[in-house]
């Protein structure tokens, strides 16, 4: 199975194993992983489930929806690297997937 490290604000690391269709929010809920919430359940609709994608990783994912770029519009601390993590799905491809979840959302 493909890993996903969470890398929190403080550097406290954290590696979870995800299947194929999961996306980076399911896997953080599942594993009680800090800083991600998910409240809205993936619907786009909530952005606490934000992260920061490094650019090596940003550059292989899949491009924002439009849905997804209205949402982080009214998300705290937003940077070029942001993403929400219930729109990216894990494939193979990623395994080994970085981010980090913002302080504020701690
Ligand atoms: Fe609500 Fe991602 S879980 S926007």
């Amino acid at each position: 199975m493909p890993k996903i490290i969470y890398h929190a604000f403080d550097g406290e690391i954290r590696t979870v194993e995800v299947s194929v269709g999961a996306t980076v929010m399911d896997a953080a809920v599942r594993n009680a992983v800090p800083g991600i919430d998910g409240d809205c359940g993936g619907a786009c609709a909530c952005a606490t489930c934000h992260v920061y994608v490094p650019d090596e990783w940003l550059a292989r994912l899949e491009p924002q929806s439009e849905m997804e770029q209205s949402m982080l519009e009214f998300a705290e601390n937003v940077r070029p690297s942001s993403r929400l993590g219930c729109q990216i799905k894990m494939e193979a491809k990623l395994d080994g997937l970085e981010v980090q979840t913002p302080e504020s959302q701690h």
